[in-house]
């Protein structure tokens, strides 16, 4: 055997036995006539002494960090004075009598240590050597144990776990798709699955009744903190299903990580608002509710003055604040807002009934915008939400990281009531806010509404401003779903040619349905305390979609090409 114990385990009450363990050496102290080693594992780390007295020290003196080594030898209590209070192992130290190499190592690019202060691409090169820390592992421990959570809490409730494809047909989820030629169809591509989305509304009408899956899904889209081209959902769908379903079984996961996770207990039902109510009170669809600044209507006080800005805007929108900022600062605030849609920013002080500000010279009574001493407001005018709301939901963030005004804690909130769809500027259409199988509140054909008006039964969940999960009610009614379909641009013939397979399953008994996706990754980001999802994936792409460590993509020669039948342009 080349262990019998893990490098974690050994304690006070070992004392005297003798052992064997293996692993990395992680520190080599070498004070001539002893050697003192770190002995790293995935469970912890052992102090190896190898002395002069029983032991010939040149094999030991060839050792070098990252070294894999089996050491056997007899475990020792540490006098008081050398105890190690910051290591579960500290009481102890082992005694070596026998060293086997394993594996030499060559010189690591980086020292690898808790905190490794490499660069993140060369920490990406050498994920292994990234990995091999304990604060690493701990996010895949805790993905390891919310993934089991997930599987107890869904199987108890009768869900089914089922696979679905993931070479599938190219369905509008927002993203871009990873097309994947085909070899037997020529000129045909697969799209790699955006989600299972169709898959698990189809299995609802195979009588599954409830499904769920860990599904991985691919997107081709720019990366960030929370976004990779592959991630990972847990995907679930109910047959006979109201929102208040589905918002249950994610409460119940929920409630079940945070126990599994930080042994700590979330209050439930999470808090709901709708998409208007979240919009106009903190200018996002997914609100940090720990920040405790909220966006006020400034209307009726900013039109009683002379400033034909305000008067002849159609929503004048403000934050106010305890404080106040130097122009520099407040420059930088306009600049915020501006990138986000703003036509400009205005700003008013009390200072001790003194008022100071950018539109000052335009009122006589200032009483109107209800300042206390000491207390500063910002407003936005313009007509419309991207110009006011959105703007004043980055100022928002901006003010409350710089006034340092986030609470601790976990603000969990389901936003509700999206409208269906939204208009899209750049392509001069309209595009389904969600996705197009999500069931309208009410759908009259032929009524004034505009588009942008008809109101779904769509739900996000959101936690500490992250959007943690997104689902629907789903269209159940062929009919409705073509109607839909039209509204985007989608005419009967392409509906037939592109999801004719869906159409005709909820014309042949499709029970009213609904479903979540929940950002696997995302959750397990959040409970580890890390700010990136690459922190517990293991093997991630760069923001610029490389696979550092193994060269992904990489280039295919001209006969896999010609298989494929395709050809790369030369030059491009
Ligand atoms: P949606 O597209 O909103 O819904 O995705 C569901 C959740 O997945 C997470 N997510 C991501 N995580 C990491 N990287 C990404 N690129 C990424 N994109 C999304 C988010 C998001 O809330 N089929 C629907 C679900 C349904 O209607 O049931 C869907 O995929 O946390």
């Amino acid at each position: 055997m080349l262990r019998d114990v893990n490098c974690g385990e050994l304690r006070a009450k070992d004392d005297g036995k003798v052992i064997s363990l293996a692993g990395w050496v992680r520190k080599i102290r070498d004070h001539g006539e002893i050697i003192f080693i770190d002995l790293w594992d995935r469970y912890g780390v052992t102090q190896v002494v190898f002395s002069h007295e029983d032991f010939d020290l040149k094999e030991v003196k060839k050792l070098g960090l990252e070294w894999v080594i089996a050491v056997s030898g007899k475990v020792r209590k540490r006098p008081p004075d050398m105890k190690n209070k910051d290591m579960p192992t500290g009481e102890i130290e082992v005694y070596a009598s026998g060293l086997e190499i394993l594996n030499a190592s060559e010189v690591p690019p980086f020292v690898v240590q808790e905190d490794i202060q490499a660069e993140k691409e060369l920490r990406f090169k050498y994920r292994y050597l990234d990995l091999r820390r304990h604060k690493a592992l701990n996010g895949f421990i805790i993905r390891h144990k919310l993934m089991q959570a997930a599987r107890r809490v869904l199987n108890e409730r009768y869900f089914l776990e089922v696979e679905t494809p993931i070479l599938a047909t190219p369905t509008p989820e927002g993203a871009r798709d990873f097309l994947v030629p085909s070899r037997l169809q020529s000129g045909k591509f697969y799209s790699l699955a955006q989600s299972p989305q169709l898959y698990k509304q189809i299995l609802m009408v195979g009588g599954f009744d409830k499904y769920y899956q860990f599904s991985k899904s691919f997107r081709d889209e720019d990366m960030r903190g929370d976004r990779q081209l592959e991630f990972t959902q847990i995907d679930l769908e109910m047959s006979f299903a109201e929102k208040e379903d589905i918002f249950a079984i994610g409460e119940d996961l929920m409630v079940s990580f945070f126990q599994e996770a930080l042994g700590k207990k979330i209050s439930t039902p999470f808090a709901k608002l709708t998409y208007r109510e979240v919009m106009e009170k903190y200018g996002t669809d997914r609100p940090d509710l720990r920040n405790p600044l909220v966006i006020e209507d400034y209307s009726a006080p900013s039109k009683s003055g002379d400033f034909g800005i305000l008067n002849s805007a159609g929503m004048i929108k403000g934050i106010k604040i305890k404080g106040s900022f130097s122009r520099s600062e407040i420059g930088r605030f306009e600049e915020i807002v501006k990138d986000s849609g703003a036509k400009g920013l205005l700003y008013l002080v009390n200072d001790g009934g003194n008022y100071k500000g950018s539109f000052v010279k335009y009122f006589k009574d200032f009483s109107v915008f209800n300042l206390e001493d000491g207390e500063m407001l910002f407003l936005i005018a313009g007509d419309k939400a991207g110009e006011v709301l959105v703007p004043l939901g980055d100022l928002r963030d901006a003010l409350c990281k710089k006034l340092e005004l986030l609470d601790e804690g976990w603000k969990f909130l389901w936003v509700t009531d999206f409208p269906l769809f939204e208009w899209d500027e750049e392509n001069n259409c309209w595009i389904p806010c969600h996705h197009i199988f999500t069931e309208p509140v009410s759908f009259v054909e032929d009524s004034d509404e505009t588009p942008g008006e008809i109101i779904g039964k769509q739900y996000d969940l959101v936690l500490n401003g992250v959007e943690l999960g997104s689902g629907s009610i789903r269209c159940h009614n062929p009919e409705i779903q073509l109607k839909l379909m039209k509204i985007i641009g989608i005419n009967e013939k392409e509906a037939m040619n592109k999801f004719g397979f869906l159409l005709k399953a909820l014309s042949l008994g499709a029970p009213p349905h609904g479903g979540i996706g929940l950002g696997f990754d995302r959750i397990c980001m959040l409970l580890a305390g890390e700010n990136s999802i690459t922190d517990v994936i293991a093997f991630p792409k760069t923001l610029s979609g490389l696979g550092l460590m193994e060269g992904s993509p990489g280039s295919v020669n001209d006969e896999d090409l010609k298989e494929l039948h395709l050809e790369i342009k030369k030059g491009e």
